[in-house]
């Protein structure tokens, strides 16, 4: 079995369970990713909580979009995040898990939802770039409503963020931002068993 790449960054990467609208001073979050839907009008969960605490220019901004489809990104400024060291906030539409339990059954990447959820990470990543970001704040896209498996999905999230962060400077850093101990968990356990589900990037994603 082919080892995992020796030079996957995870010293770039940090799991932190919490509220990605208040991240802590120390990560120095500087960009957020909001998992919303394709009229990007706002809508429950992390949209809602980003919503709420960007205040209603955002929904302003994004009217002015024309939406977003699934598995694509879009910009956007932080607005009333600002003051919380946030200058952009990037907004993805993850895909909602309708492979059931044959999809579940499928080896990683080769669900048509397992590509789009890869291309939310590379396109948002992509945006966070190219805007400057240093430190970029995921949160766990489509497992909440849209229903995608925590572990695949951790895993295609973990496989596309360490692979962007071997070939590029920026972002310095990314934080997984998840809103429960279980899934902050989830997180950790595969870094520290990367090794194992990891093998090769052939086992990430294919764009
Ligand atoms: N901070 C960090 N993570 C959060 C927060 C928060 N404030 N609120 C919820 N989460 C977590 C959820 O626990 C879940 O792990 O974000 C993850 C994604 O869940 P959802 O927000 O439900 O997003 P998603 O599954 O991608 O569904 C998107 O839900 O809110 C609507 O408009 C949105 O239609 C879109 C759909």
């Amino acid at each position: 079995m082919a080892s995992v790449e020796p030079n996957l960054p995870v010293d770039r990467v940090t799991v932190w369970r919490g509220d990605i609208t208040d991240p802590p001073a120390e990560l120095a979050v500087d960009a957020i990713v909001d998992a919303a839907n394709e009229s990007l009008h706002g809508g429950s969960g992390v949209d809602g909580a980003i919503h709420r605490a960007a205040g209603p220019r955002l929904l302003e901004h994004n009217r002015t979009l024309g939406g977003c489809p699934t598995g694509s990104a879009k910009l956007a400024p932080s607005f009333d995040l600002a003051d919380r060291g946030i200058a952009h906030i990037v907004l993805t539409v993850g895909p909602v898990w309708h492979a059931g339990e044959h999809g579940e059954a499928q080896s990683l990447g080769n669900t048509h939802e397992d590509v789009l959820l890869a291309n939310c990470y590379v396109q948002s990543l992509r945006l966070a770039e190219e805007a400057g970001a240093r430190c970029v704040a995921f949160p766990a896209i489509s497992t909440g409503v849209y229903g995608f498996p925590k572990d695949r999905a951790a895993k295609i999230a973990l496989g596309h963020v360490l692979g962007h962060l071997g070939q590029h400077s920026l972002p310095e850093r990314v934080v997984f931002c998840c809103f429960s101990e279980d899934d902050a968990d989830l997180y950790r356990t595969l870094i520290d068993t990367r090794g194992k589900w990891l093998t090769s990037r052939r086992r990430v994603p294919p764009l």
